[in-house]
């Protein structure tokens, strides 16, 4: 898998800033900074080759918008799913929640034709709209697929809040070996679990289970069954002592003080948690999107 440039991801962050800044200061569902902010990554993706679709709906009164694109390699029985939320919430620019994951993944979107990659498996990027105001984007987009189309998508990862200021190095917790959140999730969560994990201890990065309970975009996903994982930083939540002696950051403060706040700028962001999150998302990408050859277990 390529190691994708921490710098790529974080100019990215900057066009983010760069948007809100000309909008009003966010990239709210149902404010011009989203769909600033689709308009920017779609023309990135088209300019590569990949077939883009912008999907519609409605919630609160206002229009909202999920942006797909799909790279038209490998089979298209068998769809790696990736997403990330790219609203915001209304009080700031959302950079680490979430302009983070999002840059993360059309970053590593973007090195799958100049890395010359050819997937097994159908590669499918998704940034969802209005996730702040309850998952409504993903929802919508699952709810919205025929019996058949659910079957295709093998895999849904999912990367919301990758870049923390006092960073965490959390993994959904997917098989529930970690006892927290609600339990496992479905069967073959467990697998992915174990290939982010693996990218990790291939950095010498010790990673702690998180809840798989639901609250971001993968809710509506393993809901209906699909597998799927993903990785987290910390928001509200406090580093303990021992995570602080794990990660380095400052025990007893948040992993992110300016989660959901107006200073959720380009400032508050982690460079190493970035740029480890990114490079983690290439290798789970490229390991998933490959059937294991034959003979291999
Ligand atoms: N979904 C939350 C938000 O966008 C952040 C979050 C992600 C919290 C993952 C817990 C786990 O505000
Ligand atoms: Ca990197
Ligand atoms: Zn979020
Ligand atoms: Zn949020
Ligand atoms: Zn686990």
């Amino acid at each position: 898998a390529p190691d994708i440039p921490l710098a790529n991801v974080k100019a990215q962050l900057t066009q983010f800033q760069s948007i809100a800044n000309a909008n009003g200061g966010n990239r709210a569902h149902g404010r011009p900074g989203y769909l600033a902010s689709v308009n920017y990554l779609r023309s990135q993706l088209d300019a590569v080759g990949y077939t883009t679709t912008v999907q519609s709906f409605t919630y609160a009164g206002a229009t909202g918008y999920n942006l797909l694109a799909e790279w038209p390699v490998g089979d298209p029985d068998a769809v790696v799913l990736t997403g990330a939320h790219l609203d915001s919430v209304t009080s700031g620019p959302g950079i680490n929640d979430n302009g983070s994951g999002s840059a993360a993944i059309l970053e590593v979107a973007l090195a799958v034709p100049s890395s010359g990659f050819t997937p097994d498996k159908r590669l499918r990027f998704a940034w969802w709209g209005a996730e702040e105001l309850g998952l409504r984007g993903s929802r919508h987009y699952v709810n919205n697929l025929s019996g058949a189309e659910r079957d295709r998508i093998k895999q849904y990862l999912n990367f919301d809040m990758v870049g923390s200021p006092n960073a965490g190095y959390f993994v959904y917790d997917g098989d529930d070996s970690d006892g927290v959140g609600a339990g496992p999730g479905p069967e073959g969560s467990a697998e992915i679990e174990q290939t982010i994990e693996a990218y990790y201890t291939s950095i010498g990065v010790t990673t702690q289970g998180t809840d798989f309970n639901g609250r971001s975009d993968y809710g509506p996903f393993i809901a209906v069954g699909i597998p799927a994982g993903g990785t987290f930083t910390g928001a509200e939540g406090i580093k303990s002592s021992a995570q602080a002696a794990l990660w380095g950051g400052t025990a007893g403060q948040a992993f992110d003080s300016c989660y959901h706040r107006s200073c959720d700028t380009i400032a508050n962001v982690n460079d190493t948690a970035l740029d480890r999150n990114a490079d983690a998302i290439a290798y789970t990408v490229w390991e998933l999107a490959q059937t294991s050859p034959p003979g291999d277990t």
